[in-house]
């Protein structure tokens, strides 16, 4: 049987290597190309996007293990960009080159699912694997922080 993935919402055809990176089906195979290329070795984040929610490097994930899955790139978090983050990622005029950006934004996401209210250092944590080679640190800190502060707002 053939195999399908969602991605944003709209299923396609696993019609490729199943070992073929997730990160390549998005980018060459259906050309969703906001998730980027950087060390294609998991280690520095660029090309995270969600799988069911959960924060997943597609660069060294095999898209045969995706069936059925629902993944999210940075297309898919908001269809009019006005998700917390992103909002909070235009107010702190957050990036440089915008390289590791969308990888930055959809780790972040994630991580606010899954812990709404977190402290400083936690998003110290959470963010640490993300790697930034314009040190915009700082500034990814302050949005996290005031994403989560909208999205405390949203639920009141
Ligand atoms: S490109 Fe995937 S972690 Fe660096
Ligand atoms: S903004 Fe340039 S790599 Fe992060």
């Amino acid at each position: 049987m053939e195999k399908m993935i969602i991605i944003n919402g709209e299923k396609y055809q696993i019609d490729v290597d199943s070992n073929m990176p997730l990160l390549w089906f998005l980018r060459d195979r259906l050309e969703i190309t906001g998730t980027k290329f950087g060390c294609g070795a998991g280690l520095c984040g660029a090309c995270t996007v969600h799988v069911d929610g959960v924060a997943t490097r597609a660069c060294i994930t095999p898209v045969g293990v995706l069936a059925d899955k629902k993944i999210t790139t940075i297309e898919g978090l908001s269809e009019t960009g006005e998700h917390p983050l992103q909002k909070a990622w235009v107010e702190n005029n957050v990036p440089q080159c915008g390289y590791c950006q969308a990888g930055q934004i959809m780790n972040a996401a994630s991580f606010l699912q899954q812990n709404p209210t977190p402290s400083a250092e936690e998003i110290d944590t959470a963010m640490q694997g993300n790697i930034c080679r314009c040190g915009t640190y700082q500034r990814i800190k302050k949005a996290v922080a005031d994403a989560a502060d909208e999205l405390a707002k949203e639920v009141s």
